[in-house]
């Protein structure tokens, strides 16, 4: 099956106004093969800006969004007004939201329910933790991940979604995982799929990798058969980003 490459650029908390517009103007005048999907995830605040400036088909992301559709939540964005407003992804359960922000699986499951639910797509984060995979837990704690998900949406939500398996050990910390380690994962996660929810589900559902990817060790990881793009986070402000684009073999 041939799953489209998949590459997101999630900007965090960083930038300038006129910082993130000059990373998107780079982006603009890339040459790009044209064999990747990419979607940017700038701070929200820039979102409708970023969106009126980014050259189709490149999309921008949200980076969280919330379980309801509408009321007194401060500071939330739901994901109907992220549909309404023409952002068509969300970043869900990303390792800083979980660790810093108290995102437990099974709020990151409520969430991915209600996005796929207002038509949004979503990149849903799942991965260890350096202690977690040091005493052997890796697969457990990403099944325990996806688990809580697959629990609260139905099998044909998952064309929706786009698995990024980030090790918490490697994000930010330029302590990449090698090709094996994050080949052994990706195709564990494969076969969760095809154990759990269908077949076709695992055949087709892009898992993507992140966590110190870079210009240089981005083309041995694409080579790996279950590597399907990259959630890019540092990288994805520097001009390396197009390289890493184009990094599919
Ligand atoms: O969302 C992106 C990941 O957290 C990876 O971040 O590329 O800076 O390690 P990083």
């Amino acid at each position: 099956v041939a799953r489209k490459f998949f590459v997101g650029g999630n900007f965090k908390m960083n930038g300038s106004l006129k910082e993130v517009e000059t990373i998107v103007q780079r982006i603009n005048d890339a040459k790009f093969d044209g064999s990747a999907e990419l979607v940017v995830a700038p701070p929200a605040l820039y979102l409708l800006k970023i969106q009126g400036e980014l050259n189709p088909p490149a999309q921008v992301s949200a980076q969280n969004s919330y379980t309801e559709k509408s009321g007194a939540f401060t500071g939330e964005i739901s994901p109907n007004q992220l549909k309404d407003a023409n952002v068509h992804w969300v970043i869900l359960g990303h390792s800083e939201r979980r660790s810093l922000f108290g995102d437990t699986d099974k709020l990151v499951a409520d969430k991915t329910k209600a996005a796929v639910g207002a038509g949004l797509s979503v990149i849903a984060c799942i991965g260890e933790s350096l202690e977690e995979r040091e005493s052997g837990k890796t697969q457990a704690v990403v099944e325990r991940q996806l688990e809580a998900i697959a629990n609260e949406i139905s099998e044909s939500d998952w064309k929706n979604i786009v698995i990024a398996y980030e090790p918490v050990w490697a994000i930010g910390t330029g302590k990449v995982a090698t090709k094996e380690q994050a080949q052994e994962t990706h195709e564990q996660i494969r076969q969760w799929l095809a154990k759990k929810v269908s077949q076709s589900t695992a055949d087709e559902t892009r898992i993507i990798y992140g966590g110190s990817v870079n210009g240089k060790n981005c083309t041995d990881l694409s080579n790996a058969p279950d590597i399907d793009g990259f959630l890019v986070g540092g990288a994805s402000l520097k001009p390396e980003f197009i390289d890493i684009v184009n990094s599919q073999k």
